[in-house]
């Protein structure tokens, strides 16, 4: 049996607790969560701090956060007494962009986009994920048209592990649900408009009735809207 093949059965018709806790035990030192503090992965932090499960919780700061986001990075590191691993980007190729090219080179190009991404995002994700053997994410299926072609469980070539969203076919109102009866600290971005939120200067609050991702990287065409973390034929 392939070691994805493996997986899915270990998590088969499981609940996303139990799936956690499953695959914690099964992979111990070998699985880690990336955590944005987004509502969604606010969720699963709780599910993993709550019980103790052995799923090192990391972040990318990308040194370009909402104050709002490391804010509830307080209040989780308060109310769960618990580390949350930093991965920062690398400081002399950070230096090197921002020389030649400012702080906000984002704007410019997609070109300069994928490569602020790749500094900030891409470069520390790939050392969060060395060695490990499972990647845990806050991936919803109707997050966008592209993650609804995803799997719950699937391989990531690029890093050579297996990819799973524990709360994959959770709606919105269940994230929200669960927020709300087990009191989880969350971003009050969210309550402002921004149901996904990643770096401050590249995302905005969208209106009512537009796409959940149409606030991230507004100015681009809406094809090329992926940073480079979830690079999956799905995403490409
Ligand atoms: S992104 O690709 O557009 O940035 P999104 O914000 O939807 O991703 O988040 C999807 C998942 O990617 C999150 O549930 C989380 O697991 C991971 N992720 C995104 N941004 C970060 C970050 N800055 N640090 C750690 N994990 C992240
Ligand atoms: Fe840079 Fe924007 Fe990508 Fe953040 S989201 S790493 S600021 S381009």
């Amino acid at each position: 049996m392939s070691q994805i093949e493996h997986v899915e059965k270990l998590i088969k018709g499981k609940q996303p607790q139990e799936v956690l806790r499953v695959l914690g035990e099964e992979f111990r030192g070998e699985i880690a969560f990336s955590t944005s503090f987004g509502w969604e992965d606010q969720v699963i932090t709780d599910m993993i701090f709550s019980e103790d499960l052995p799923i090192d919780v990391f972040t990318l700061d990308t040194g370009r956060l909402f104050k709002e986001t490391y804010s509830v990075w307080n209040r989780v590191r308060e109310r769960y007494k618990k580390n949350i691993l930093v991965y920062y980007p690398d400081r002399v190729r950070l230096e090197a962009m921002l020389s030649e090219k400012g702080p906000n080179s984002f704007y410019e190009s997609v070109e300069n986009r994928k490569e602020c991404c790749g500094i900030r995002k891409v470069e520390p994700l790939n050392r969060a994920l060395k060695g490990k053997k499972i990647w845990i994410t806050g991936i919803r299926a109707d997050q966008s048209a592209n993650r609804e072609q995803m799997n719950w469980v699937e391989w990531d070539e690029v890093h050579q592990l297996i990819k799973v969203h524990p709360i994959f076919f959770w709606s919105l109102n269940d994230v929200k649900d669960y927020v709300r009866e087990n009191n989880v600290p969350y971003n009050a971005l969210h309550d402002k408009g921004f149901p996904s939120i990643g770096c401050a200067p590249c995302t905005r609050a969208i209106q009512p009735g537009e796409d959940f991702r149409a606030g991230r990287w507004w100015w681009e065409d809406q094809s090329k809207k992926e940073c480079g973390l979830h690079i999956t034929s799905a995403a490409s």
